[in-house]
């Protein structure tokens, strides 16, 4: 278990200790993998995107069949208190979903909400400066809609990721590329058109926000990126809510663009990281 000392959680109807929050063995998370969770960020105490991430969060429930116990105003309501209590003002949420106590281990029950907040860590300056590898994998994830809690694939792969000294792994199928474990990938083309896969993705929060700053300054695209496109592409980076934007300078053994984090990429970071702290400036509590 981490040692998170004075973190506190919510957990069957009550803001408890981390260290007191247990769940039973008959959990469907525990035995078929079966839940959904959705994660977002806390920045100067203000939760950024939040409407997004609910949204996002009810739709992966309804999904799966999996009945929110609450409206999204009382979630909200729980959401603030936790926060309250907690006093993190630079963290992440976690909200957890899960099938619930199953009397035979399959048949779902009523879920299980599981409330999480840490303190996160975004990329350092010389990641960002540098770029990453990364490598390829033929997999689409399963209802991919959904932000589920099964992540089998991207973490068995963990191991050859590092052997090949790169730090993610993309997934593609019959050429079209879809998107990391968990992150949005993205490619900008040699005329600095910014496009996106648009099928088989989960919808990050990141990537929509990245596509509506881009699509101020440049022509862009939701739609289909293949492996020809990325090796063609002048620039590629992924998005996440805790990765921000992180170029990527190498793809299994090829240089993209110049090998360095291009400009196109680098002017979106800017300009995601300027609307994050426009939002956290908007004191909500
Ligand atoms: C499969 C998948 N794709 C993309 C993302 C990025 O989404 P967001 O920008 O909302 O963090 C995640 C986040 O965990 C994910 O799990």
């Amino acid at each position: 278990m981490p040692s998170s000392p004075n973190l506190f959680v919510y957990h069957q109807q009550e803001i408890i200790p981390l260290e007191k929050a247990y769940l039973h063995i008959s959990d469907l998370a525990v035995q078929r993998g079966y839940g959904i969770f959705d994660f977002f960020k806390i920045q100067n105490n203000v939760p950024l995107f939040l409407d997004d991430y609910l949204a996002r969060f009810y739709e992966s429930a309804r999904l799966m069949d999996l009945p929110v116990p609450f409206t999204p105003d009382e979630l909200k309501k729980v959401l603030y208190q936790l926060m309250a209590k907690n006093q993190i003002p630079e963290s992440g949420i976690k909200m957890v979903l899960t099938g619930g106590y199953s009397e035979d281990g399959y048949t779902p029950a009523a879920p299980n909400l599981i409330i999480t907040q840490q303190p996160v860590s975004l990329p350092t300056e010389e990641i960002i400066q540098q770029g990453i590898k990364i490598i390829t994998y033929s997999f689409v994830r399963e209802l991919a809609p959904a932000k589920t809690i099964n992540y089998t694939t991207g973490i068995r792969l963990m191991k050859e990721v590092k052997a090949q000294g790169a730090t993610d792994v993309l997934y593609y199928h019959n050429e079209v590329i879809t998107e990391f474990p968990r992150s949005n990938f993205f490619i900008v083309t040699h005329d600095n058109q910014v496009r996106t896969p648009e099928q088989d993705v989960l919808k990050g929060i990141t990537r929509k926000n990245v596509l509506e700053l881009a699509d101020k300054k440049y022509p862009t695209a939701a739609g289909t990126v293949t492996l020809t496109d990325l090796a063609q592409a002048k620039e590629a980076f992924l998005t996440s809510t805790t990765k921000r934007i992180i170029p990527i300078v190498q793809v299994n053994d090829q240089i993209i663009g110049n090998g360095q984090p291009g400009p196109v990429t680098l002017d979106l970071l800017q300009d995601l990281t300027t609307l994050e702290n426009q939002h956290a400036l908007v004191a909500s509590f």
